[in-house]
């Protein structure tokens, strides 16, 4: 039965009151900003050409279809996160309502999510950023500009852009989220201005012949690309990970996920259109920077400059947040004797996880040195959508358990809402592919190994 065993909500609400030394400084148009800082990164800059080869212009249904399944997901995190602000986010709202054995899957999977998360979009950032050099004419050695095995036919051994922006975005961590915040909303004002950029130039370069046909590779086609296109959408759920330092968060915490997702649907939609309507989808195999590409193919040599370099500067937003998420649900892990104490020691001036912010950093700085991006993005979505489904359970389970808990924002349509989020979420697991299931049992079987080998016994609630 101890697998079962519960964190007394009512307990979890009341210390979380008191807190455990984290600085509150986080209003709602803070994590708006953390939320699409999160959000717009490699998915529409990187993985947009994959997707396009996959679906073609329909390209557009498949974000739809992503933003429909995160958009479900999003309303069931929404209730959990106003109700129960603690540090951690679906990770220790499921520990109060699944258990523990599900908290540890959940937080498990939580790791998938966030830290290769950092590593593919560290790939990503270092694909722009070799794009933008390469307009100077600067270019890496070849060993040194990809992991192995990236590149067909090249001898690529280490990806050092990665692995060097990693550990420029973890110092950054290590030293506090005040100024971390602060420089994020820089950032996500750059990423924002580049993407309407895209659409507002690209959209005169439109061939709407390019259109047709608009779904060359059938429904198969745009439902894969909807189960890769997801990853563009992850990030919003990084929001709720702040909670313990938001000011008011039964109000701020769902207006900032429900409108970062908004804000990102409508502009991915639009420049899924635009830059399938400037290049035929099938042009985008193997290129490494699609949405500058489109916008050089149209003759905007400058403009695609600028693509590069609002993306390189963009991108390192979505490393900084989750990365955040990370040590967090790390940091709440520990405190709950699953993982070693010594993972949720804060630094006595920075009142951060400096440890765990660092030895998460250079672990993750490595794989994505190490790791190509496509191997990267499948294994993320996987982890993410079975720990969404997860939270859409558990939403059901506290109605159910703690019918009068007092909820600043409820999830509207319970229960069919979050049964249509484990429908979409498991729906869009289903189009991954089977290596990507094979790996996923691993990292499961690893989880378990070290659940009843550790956590089990070290448990809190073992005591
Ligand atoms: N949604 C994030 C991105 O696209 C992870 O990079």
């Amino acid at each position: 039965m101890s697998l079962f065993r519960k964190k007394s909500v009512e307990q979890m609400i009341a210390s979380s009151a008191q807190t455990a030394g984290l600085k509150k400084a986080l209003g709602a148009l803070d994590l708006t900003f953390l939320g699409v800082g999160a959000i717009i990164g490699t998915g529409i800059f990187v993985l947009t050409g994959t997707g396009a080869v996959q679906a073609g212009p329909a390209l557009m249904v498949s974000f739809i279809i992503a933003a429909i399944a995160c958009g479900f997901a999003a309303l069931s995190y929404a209730e959990f996160a106003s109700t129960i602000p603690v540090a951690g986010s679906i990770y220790t709202y499921s520990y109060a309502t699944l258990g523990e054995l599900a908290a540890w899957i959940i937080g498990w999977d939580l790791m998938l999510e966030y830290g290769l998360a950092t590593s593919a979009v560290s790939v990503g950032w270092s694909g722009y950023l070799q794009s933008l050099l390469s307009g100077f004419g600067i270019s890496l050695p070849v060993a040194l500009s990809a992991a192995p095995g990236a590149v067909a036919g090249q001898h690529t051994l280490f990806n050092l852009p990665a692995f060097l922006v990693m550990m420029v975005i973890t110092a950054l961590l290590s030293v506090g989220i005040r100024e971390s915040a602060r420089i994020n909303n820089i950032m996500v004002a750059i990423k924002v201005t580049v993407v309407l950029l895209v659409i507002g130039v690209g959209v005169f370069h439109v061939t709407p012949a390019n259109w047709h046909p608009f779904m060359p590779h059938g429904w198969n086609g745009v439902f894969g690309a909807a189960a890769v296109m997801f990853f563009a959408f992850i990030g919003f759920d990084a929001v709720s990970s702040a909670s313990e330092e938001v000011k008011n968060p039964k109000r701020d915490l769902p207006i900032g996920i429900i409108a970062s997702l908004g804000v990102c649907a409508v502009l991915y939609v639009a420049v899924a259109a635009v830059v399938t309507g400037i290049v035929p989808s099938e042009k985008f195999a193997g290129i490494s920077h699609p949405v500058s590409y489109a916008l050089q193919l149209a003759g905007q040599t400058w403009v695609a400059g600028f693509i590069d370099l609002g993306a390189v500067l963009g991108m390192l937003t979505v490393i900084l947040v989750m990365a955040y998420g990370q040590t967090r649900v790390i940091f709440a892990m520990s405190r709950d004797g699953l993982l070693p104490a010594r993972l949720s020691r804060l630094h006595p001036k920075f009142a951060t996880p400096f440890f765990t912010t660092w030895l998460v950093g250079i672990f993750f700085g490595l794989i994505g040195a190490l790791v190509p991006l496509n191997v990267l993005a499948e294994l993320i979505n996987i982890g993410t959508l079975a720990a969404f489904s997860m939270v859409s359970i558990a939403v059901l389970v506290l109605r159910k358990t703690h019918p009068d808990l007092p909820r600043a924002f409820r999830c509207p349509g319970v229960p069919v809402v979050p049964v249509l989020a484990v429908a979409s979420c498991l729906f869009l697991m289903l189009n991954l592919q089977g290596v990507t299931w094979a790996a996923f049992g691993i990292w499961l079987v690893i989880g378990m190994v070290i659940y009843f080998g550790y956590s089990r016994r070290n448990s809190r609630l073992a005591e």
